[in-house]
Protein backbone atom coordinates (compact mmCIF):
# COMPACT_ATOMS: atom_id res chain seq x y z
CA UNK A 1 0.00 0.00 0.00
CA UNK A 2 1.24 3.24 -0.52
CA UNK A 3 0.73 6.48 1.01
CA UNK A 4 -2.47 8.76 -1.56
CA UNK A 5 -3.84 5.03 -2.48
CA UNK A 6 -7.61 5.32 -1.68
CA UNK A 7 -9.80 3.90 1.08
CA UNK A 8 -11.44 1.52 -1.41
CA UNK A 9 -8.24 0.59 -2.64
CA UNK A 10 -6.81 -0.52 0.22
CA UNK A 11 -10.03 -2.09 1.05
CA UNK A 12 -10.15 -4.43 -1.82
CA UNK A 13 -5.89 -5.13 -1.16
CA UNK A 14 -7.21 -6.01 2.28
CA UNK A 15 -9.38 -8.56 0.81
CA UNK A 16 -6.92 -10.15 -0.82
CA UNK A 17 -4.79 -11.11 2.02
CA UNK A 18 -8.14 -13.17 3.91
CA UNK A 19 -8.28 -16.67 2.49
CA UNK A 20 -12.00 -16.59 3.67
CA UNK A 21 -13.50 -13.06 2.01
CA UNK A 22 -16.10 -13.06 -0.11
CA UNK A 23 -15.97 -9.26 -0.43
CA UNK A 24 -19.54 -8.48 2.02
CA UNK A 25 -16.70 -7.26 4.42
CA UNK A 26 -15.60 -5.10 1.61
CA UNK A 27 -18.73 -3.55 1.17
CA UNK A 28 -19.63 -3.38 5.04
CA UNK A 29 -16.56 -1.03 5.22
CA UNK A 30 -17.27 0.84 2.31
CA UNK A 31 -20.89 1.11 3.67
CA UNK A 32 -19.20 2.82 6.88
CA UNK A 33 -17.46 4.70 5.20
CA UNK A 34 -20.55 6.35 2.76
CA UNK A 35 -22.19 7.11 6.36
CA UNK A 36 -19.11 8.91 7.59
CA UNK A 37 -18.93 10.99 4.73
CA UNK A 38 -22.57 11.55 5.13
CA UNK A 39 -21.98 12.46 9.13
CA UNK A 40 -18.55 14.80 7.87
CA UNK A 41 -20.86 17.13 5.85
CA UNK A 42 -23.79 17.29 8.12
CA UNK A 43 -20.98 18.19 10.83
CA UNK A 44 -19.46 20.47 8.58
CA UNK A 45 -22.36 22.06 7.42
CA UNK A 46 -23.68 22.80 11.27
CA UNK A 47 -26.11 25.51 11.57
CA UNK A 48 -26.38 25.89 8.23
CA UNK A 49 -28.70 22.75 7.62
CA UNK A 50 -30.43 23.10 11.71
CA UNK A 51 -28.16 20.35 12.94
CA UNK A 52 -27.52 22.06 16.04
CA UNK A 53 -28.79 21.87 19.28
CA UNK A 54 -30.97 19.44 21.21
CA UNK A 55 -33.61 17.30 19.49
CA UNK A 56 -35.87 16.80 23.04
CA UNK A 57 -35.92 13.27 23.74
CA UNK A 58 -33.57 10.93 25.66
CA UNK A 59 -31.48 7.63 24.56
CA UNK A 60 -32.12 4.85 26.22
CA UNK A 61 -28.82 5.56 28.79
CA UNK A 62 -31.26 8.47 29.96
CA UNK A 63 -29.14 10.80 27.97
CA UNK A 64 -30.84 13.97 26.17
CA UNK A 65 -30.31 13.59 22.54
CA UNK A 66 -29.08 15.85 20.48
CA UNK A 67 -30.15 16.33 16.88
CA UNK A 68 -27.21 15.41 15.49
CA UNK A 69 -27.21 12.17 18.04
CA UNK A 70 -30.93 11.17 16.06
CA UNK A 71 -29.62 12.10 12.50
CA UNK A 72 -26.42 10.23 12.62
CA UNK A 73 -27.90 7.05 14.12
CA UNK A 74 -30.58 7.03 10.75
CA UNK A 75 -27.93 7.40 8.60
CA UNK A 76 -26.04 4.01 10.13
CA UNK A 77 -29.23 1.99 9.62
CA UNK A 78 -29.62 3.78 6.16
CA UNK A 79 -26.83 3.09 4.77
CA UNK A 80 -26.17 -0.57 6.24
CA UNK A 81 -29.88 -2.18 6.82
CA UNK A 82 -30.14 -2.83 2.63
CA UNK A 83 -26.98 -3.84 1.34
CA UNK A 84 -26.82 -7.26 2.73
CA UNK A 85 -23.47 -6.75 4.57
CA UNK A 86 -24.60 -7.27 8.00
CA UNK A 87 -27.18 -9.86 9.88
CA UNK A 88 -26.94 -6.96 12.79
CA UNK A 89 -26.90 -3.75 14.13
CA UNK A 90 -27.10 -1.74 17.35
CA UNK A 91 -25.99 1.80 18.39
CA UNK A 92 -26.01 3.62 21.49
CA UNK A 93 -28.86 5.44 20.55
CA UNK A 94 -30.86 2.15 20.53
CA UNK A 95 -32.95 0.32 23.55
CA UNK A 96 -32.56 -2.96 21.56
CA UNK A 97 -30.72 -4.01 18.29
CA UNK A 98 -32.10 -3.19 15.54
CA UNK A 99 -34.16 -5.88 13.27
CA UNK A 100 -32.88 -5.61 9.58
CA UNK A 101 -36.55 -5.44 7.42
CA UNK A 102 -37.83 -9.17 6.68
CA UNK A 103 -36.93 -7.70 3.03
CA UNK A 104 -33.35 -7.35 3.48
CA UNK A 105 -30.54 -9.34 2.44
CA UNK A 106 -28.16 -10.87 5.17
CA UNK A 107 -24.94 -10.16 5.99
CA UNK A 108 -22.14 -12.29 8.14
CA UNK A 109 -21.27 -9.24 10.20
CA UNK A 110 -22.76 -7.46 13.11
CA UNK A 111 -21.83 -3.91 13.63
CA UNK A 112 -22.18 -1.77 16.74
CA UNK A 113 -21.28 1.72 17.03
CA UNK A 114 -21.42 4.83 18.84
CA UNK A 115 -22.22 7.56 15.52
CA UNK A 116 -21.76 10.52 17.41
CA UNK A 117 -19.24 10.85 19.94
CA UNK A 118 -18.46 13.51 21.97
CA UNK A 119 -21.74 14.84 21.61
CA UNK A 120 -21.80 17.47 24.29
CA UNK A 121 -19.08 19.63 22.09
CA UNK A 122 -21.20 19.54 19.06
CA UNK A 123 -22.89 23.13 19.56
CA UNK A 124 -18.99 24.55 20.09
CA UNK A 125 -17.77 23.62 17.13
CA UNK A 126 -15.27 21.09 19.03
CA UNK A 127 -14.08 17.85 17.09
CA UNK A 128 -16.65 14.90 17.57
CA UNK A 129 -16.24 11.33 15.71
CA UNK A 130 -18.01 7.66 15.29
CA UNK A 131 -16.65 4.27 16.91
CA UNK A 132 -17.45 1.30 15.06
CA UNK A 133 -16.91 -2.55 15.99
CA UNK A 134 -17.61 -5.32 13.41
CA UNK A 135 -17.74 -8.94 14.72
CA UNK A 136 -19.60 -12.15 13.09
CA UNK A 137 -22.57 -13.04 13.24
CA UNK A 138 -23.59 -16.39 13.81
CA UNK A 139 -24.15 -18.82 11.09
CA UNK A 140 -27.29 -19.83 9.70
CA UNK A 141 -29.48 -16.84 11.73
CA UNK A 142 -31.30 -14.47 10.23
CA UNK A 143 -32.31 -12.53 13.24
CA UNK A 144 -29.49 -12.66 15.49
CA UNK A 145 -30.21 -12.17 19.48
CA UNK A 146 -29.08 -9.67 21.96
CA UNK A 147 -26.79 -12.92 23.13
CA UNK A 148 -25.31 -13.37 19.38
CA UNK A 149 -24.05 -9.15 19.49
CA UNK A 150 -22.30 -9.80 23.19
CA UNK A 151 -18.98 -11.42 22.40
CA UNK A 152 -15.41 -9.80 23.72
CA UNK A 153 -13.47 -7.67 22.19
CA UNK A 154 -11.03 -10.25 21.00
CA UNK A 155 -13.86 -11.54 18.90
CA UNK A 156 -13.87 -8.00 16.79
CA UNK A 157 -12.56 -8.16 13.16
CA UNK A 158 -12.21 -4.80 12.67
CA UNK A 159 -12.70 -1.48 14.35
CA UNK A 160 -12.29 1.80 14.24
CA UNK A 161 -13.09 5.67 14.20
CA UNK A 162 -14.27 8.63 11.98
CA UNK A 163 -12.69 11.99 13.70
CA UNK A 164 -14.66 15.18 12.09
CA UNK A 165 -11.71 17.86 13.13
CA UNK A 166 -10.65 20.32 10.95
CA UNK A 167 -9.99 17.62 8.68
CA UNK A 168 -12.10 14.85 8.74
CA UNK A 169 -10.03 11.35 9.18
CA UNK A 170 -11.01 7.31 8.97
CA UNK A 171 -8.50 5.45 11.18
CA UNK A 172 -9.10 1.91 10.31
CA UNK A 173 -7.82 -1.47 12.03
CA UNK A 174 -9.04 -4.73 10.39
CA UNK A 175 -7.33 -7.14 12.57
CA UNK A 176 -4.04 -9.03 12.34
CA UNK A 177 -3.12 -5.65 9.54
CA UNK A 178 -1.98 -2.85 12.01
CA UNK A 179 -3.53 0.65 11.77
CA UNK A 180 -4.26 3.01 8.80
CA UNK A 181 -5.21 6.41 8.90
CA UNK A 182 -6.60 8.20 5.86
CA UNK A 183 -8.12 11.77 5.22
CA UNK A 184 -11.37 12.92 3.57
CA UNK A 185 -10.70 15.13 0.29
CA UNK A 186 -13.81 16.84 0.52
CA UNK A 187 -13.61 18.11 -3.39
CA UNK A 188 -12.95 14.30 -4.41
CA UNK A 189 -15.27 12.23 -1.88
CA UNK A 190 -12.85 9.74 -1.08
CA UNK A 191 -10.78 8.86 2.33
CA UNK A 192 -6.85 9.01 0.94
CA UNK A 193 -4.18 6.71 2.93
CA UNK A 194 -2.31 9.48 4.46
CA UNK A 195 -0.52 7.74 7.80
CA UNK A 196 0.11 3.60 7.84
CA UNK A 197 1.41 1.28 10.49
CA UNK A 198 0.45 3.72 12.93
CA UNK A 199 2.98 2.84 16.44
CA UNK A 200 2.01 4.61 19.83
CA UNK A 201 5.09 5.83 21.36
CA UNK A 202 5.48 3.50 24.42
CA UNK A 203 6.38 6.40 27.01
CA UNK A 204 4.82 9.75 27.48
CA UNK A 205 4.82 13.04 29.56
CA UNK A 206 0.93 13.77 28.96
CA UNK A 207 -2.19 12.09 30.30
CA UNK A 208 -5.91 12.92 30.00
CA UNK A 209 -8.64 12.66 32.48
CA UNK A 210 -11.79 14.91 33.97
CA UNK A 211 -9.83 16.35 36.69
CA UNK A 212 -13.31 17.49 38.12
CA UNK A 213 -13.80 13.86 39.59
CA UNK A 214 -10.54 14.16 41.26
CA UNK A 215 -12.32 13.82 44.66
CA UNK A 216 -14.29 10.81 43.34
CA UNK A 217 -11.15 8.69 42.39
CA UNK A 218 -9.90 5.81 43.95
CA UNK A 219 -6.23 5.43 45.35
CA UNK A 220 -4.28 4.07 42.62
CA UNK A 221 -5.79 6.87 40.23
CA UNK A 222 -5.07 9.24 42.89
CA UNK A 223 -1.35 8.21 43.38
CA UNK A 224 -0.57 8.35 39.61
CA UNK A 225 -2.22 11.69 39.21
CA UNK A 226 -0.43 13.00 41.97
CA UNK A 227 2.75 12.11 40.54
CA UNK A 228 1.94 12.91 37.59
CA UNK A 229 1.38 16.89 38.93
CA UNK A 230 4.56 16.42 41.02
CA UNK A 231 6.55 16.99 37.87
CA UNK A 232 10.14 16.65 37.81
CA UNK A 233 10.73 16.96 41.57
CA UNK A 234 8.61 14.00 41.84
CA UNK A 235 9.26 10.48 41.34
CA UNK A 236 8.14 10.64 37.95
CA UNK A 237 11.41 12.62 37.41
CA UNK A 238 9.70 14.47 34.34
CA UNK A 239 6.85 17.16 33.80
CA UNK A 240 3.91 16.23 32.97
CA UNK A 241 1.40 18.05 29.86
CA UNK A 242 -2.61 17.42 30.59
CA UNK A 243 -5.07 17.61 28.23
CA UNK A 244 -8.92 16.84 28.11
CA UNK A 245 -11.21 17.71 25.19
CA UNK A 246 -14.33 15.77 26.42
CA UNK A 247 -14.70 13.55 23.09
CA UNK A 248 -12.63 10.22 23.07
CA UNK A 249 -11.79 10.02 19.72
CA UNK A 250 -10.15 13.36 19.44
CA UNK A 251 -8.15 11.98 22.94
CA UNK A 252 -7.75 8.69 20.83
CA UNK A 253 -6.11 10.72 17.87
CA UNK A 254 -3.78 12.18 19.53
CA UNK A 255 -2.50 9.13 21.53
CA UNK A 256 -2.20 7.66 18.26
CA UNK A 257 -0.65 10.15 16.84
CA UNK A 258 2.21 11.82 19.56
CA UNK A 259 1.86 9.26 22.44
CA UNK A 260 -0.35 9.76 25.79
CA UNK A 261 -2.38 8.12 28.27
CA UNK A 262 -6.62 8.53 28.24
CA UNK A 263 -8.47 7.01 31.79
CA UNK A 264 -12.17 7.35 32.59
CA UNK A 265 -11.73 4.95 35.47
CA UNK A 266 -13.87 3.47 38.14
CA UNK A 267 -14.59 6.10 40.64
CA UNK A 268 -17.11 6.26 44.13
CA UNK A 269 -19.91 8.79 42.56
CA UNK A 270 -20.24 6.05 39.56
CA UNK A 271 -19.80 3.46 41.77
CA UNK A 272 -22.74 5.10 43.93
CA UNK A 273 -24.70 5.29 40.77
CA UNK A 274 -24.68 1.37 40.38
CA UNK A 275 -22.99 1.70 37.12
CA UNK A 276 -19.28 -0.09 36.56
CA UNK A 277 -17.59 2.99 34.72
CA UNK A 278 -18.56 5.75 32.54
CA UNK A 279 -17.82 4.58 28.58
CA UNK A 280 -19.80 2.18 27.16
CA UNK A 281 -17.85 -1.61 26.77
CA UNK A 282 -19.09 -2.64 23.08
CA UNK A 283 -19.34 0.56 21.05
CA UNK A 284 -16.51 2.89 22.75
CA UNK A 285 -14.32 0.70 24.93
CA UNK A 286 -13.81 -2.25 22.72
CA UNK A 287 -13.12 -0.80 19.35
CA UNK A 288 -10.68 1.86 20.93
CA UNK A 289 -9.17 -0.88 22.41
CA UNK A 290 -8.19 -2.53 19.62
CA UNK A 291 -7.26 0.60 17.59
CA UNK A 292 -4.73 1.07 20.76
CA UNK A 293 -3.43 -2.87 20.80
CA UNK A 294 -3.20 -2.91 17.08
CA UNK A 295 -1.20 0.18 17.47
CA UNK A 296 1.28 -1.22 19.98
CA UNK A 297 -0.41 0.58 22.45
CA UNK A 298 -2.51 -1.09 26.10
CA UNK A 299 -5.73 -0.67 27.36
CA UNK A 300 -7.32 -1.98 30.81
CA UNK A 301 -9.61 -1.06 32.82
CA UNK A 302 -7.27 -0.43 35.39
CA UNK A 303 -7.47 -4.45 36.78
CA UNK A 304 -7.65 -6.35 33.36
CA UNK A 305 -7.27 -5.93 29.48
CA UNK A 306 -10.77 -4.75 28.27
CA UNK A 307 -10.67 -6.90 25.29
CA UNK A 308 -11.09 -9.78 27.39
CA UNK A 309 -13.85 -9.14 29.27
CA UNK A 310 -16.84 -10.82 28.52
CA UNK A 311 -19.29 -8.56 27.56
CA UNK A 312 -23.40 -8.83 30.16
CA UNK A 313 -25.46 -6.35 28.01
CA UNK A 314 -25.02 -4.06 24.79
CA UNK A 315 -25.20 -0.45 27.00
CA UNK A 316 -22.60 -2.07 29.77
CA UNK A 317 -20.23 0.85 30.90
CA UNK A 318 -16.73 -0.51 31.44
CA UNK A 319 -13.63 1.84 33.26
CA UNK A 320 -10.93 2.81 30.69
CA UNK A 321 -7.24 3.06 30.97
CA UNK A 322 -5.68 3.53 27.18
CA UNK A 323 -2.86 4.77 25.55
CA UNK A 324 0.87 4.40 25.33
CA UNK A 325 2.01 1.01 26.57
CA UNK A 326 4.53 1.39 29.47
CA UNK A 327 2.12 4.11 30.76
CA UNK A 328 -1.05 1.92 31.31
CA UNK A 329 1.39 -0.67 32.57
CA UNK A 330 2.76 1.86 35.00
CA UNK A 331 -1.41 3.10 36.70
CA UNK A 332 -2.74 -0.91 36.12
CA UNK A 333 0.24 -2.24 38.35
CA UNK A 334 -0.68 0.62 40.74
CA UNK A 335 -4.39 -1.07 40.89
CA UNK A 336 -2.63 -4.55 41.14
CA UNK A 337 -0.67 -3.11 44.61
CA UNK A 338 -3.74 -1.35 45.75
P1 LIG B 1 -21.17 10.43 23.98
O1 LIG B 1 -21.16 11.82 23.43
O2 LIG B 1 -21.24 9.38 22.90
O3 LIG B 1 -22.20 10.21 25.06
O4 LIG B 1 -19.73 10.15 24.68
C1 LIG B 1 -19.06 11.14 25.40
C2 LIG B 1 -17.98 10.47 26.22
C3 LIG B 1 -16.58 10.54 25.66
O5 LIG B 1 -16.44 10.86 24.33
C4 LIG B 1 -15.85 11.52 26.52
O6 LIG B 1 -14.54 11.08 26.73
C5 LIG B 1 -16.63 11.56 27.78
O7 LIG B 1 -17.93 11.12 27.47
C6 LIG B 1 -16.68 12.95 28.38
O8 LIG B 1 -17.12 12.85 29.67
P2 LIG B 1 -17.23 14.14 30.65
O9 LIG B 1 -18.46 14.86 30.21
O10 LIG B 1 -17.34 13.53 32.02
O11 LIG B 1 -15.99 14.95 30.49
MN1 LIG C 1 -19.57 8.23 22.96
MN1 LIG D 1 -22.66 9.07 21.20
Amino acid sequence: MHIGTTLTNYIIETQRKLPEATGEFSGLLNDISVACKRISDLVNKGDLVGMLGSAESQNVQGETQKKLDVVTDEIFVEALAHNGHIAGLVTEEMEEIYQLPASAPRGRYLLLCDPLDGSSNIDVNVSVGTIFSIVRAPEGRDDPSTEDFLQPGTEQIAAGYCLYGPSTLLVLAVKGQGVQMFTLDRDFGEFILTHQDIQIPEDTKEFAINMSNQRHWEAPVRRYVDECLAGKEGPREKDFNMRWVASMVAEVHRILCRGGVFMYPLDEKIKAKGQNGRLRLMYEANPMSMVIEQAGGAATTGRQRILDLQPEGIHQRAPVVLGSKNEVEHITHYHSEA
